[in-house]
């Protein structure tokens, strides 16, 4: 099934995006590190930027996404030894227990609540007993600086331009009190918050409970 709103995007993703979320990645891979051997999948993966950060400290990298021109760009970068599924993620073709870290960056908020917990419960079976989740997304409760509001409403451009389901998405996600609320939902425990973007980004680190 192909993911049509990401069938163009794919060309410009990378030239448009990375400037701004380098940093991010850099910091969410500070919070779990790369270790050699160490099985990382990304749910969601889009172009595979912060997958490249994994495969360069050594691990052994897996991608899933709806969006072959986004995976056809992730293959770019990070060539033949990284394992890249077109799939999606509600339905992941991984063997329970497989992976030390399943990660996945900017994916959930645009995808509706029920598909939200399938993909959680998904993340959780092919998890290893001792692995750890590290999901970055936005985070519900935005500040009320003005450099809090100027990002949140250049977000909200962003998304309101990405198409109607993706907007009305990340706003149902938001309202519904976003990482944390999902994940006490599906019983996962929150070990790690750091909150960034003045406010209106989290990176979340979790384990099973
Ligand atoms: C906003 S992009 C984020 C990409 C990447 N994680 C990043 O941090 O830049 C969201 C990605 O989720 C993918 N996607 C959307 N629905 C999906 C699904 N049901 N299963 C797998 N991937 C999906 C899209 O194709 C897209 O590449």
């Amino acid at each position: 099934m192909a993911n049509e709103s990401f069938l163009d995007t794919a060309r410009w993703y990378d030239s448009l995006f990375e400037g701004v979320l380098g940093g991010l990645r850099a910091m969410a891979a500070r919070v779990v590190p790369p270790k050699k051997g160490m099985k990382v999948l990304d749910v969601g993966c889009g172009t595979g930027a912060q997958l490249a950060i994994y495969q360069v400290g050594g691990c052994e990298v897996s991608g899933i996404d709806l969006s072959q021109p986004m995976l056809n760009v992730a293959k770019s970068k990070l060539g033949e030894k990284a394992a890249l599924t077109n799939s999606d993620a509600i339905r992941m073709p991984y063997p329970n227990d497989t992976f030390d870290l399943v990660l996945s960056s900017l994916f959930l908020h645009q995808i509706n609540a029920p598909l939200r917990s399938a993909v959680l419960e998904e993340t959780m079976r092919v998890l290893k007993l001792d692995g750890q989740i590290l999901l970055v997304d936005f985070h519900p409760k935005a500040t009320g600086s003005i450099k809090g509001q100027l990002t949140y409403y250049f977000i909200s451009t962003i998304e309101f331009f990405a198409g109607w389901e993706h907007f009305s998405n990340s706003r149902d996600f938001l309202s519904r009190g976003g990482v944390p609320k999902l994940a006490m939902g599906q019983g996962l425990k929150i070990r790690k918050t750091f909150v960034v973007g003045n406010g209106n980004l989290g990176v979340y680190l979790l384990r099973l409970a």
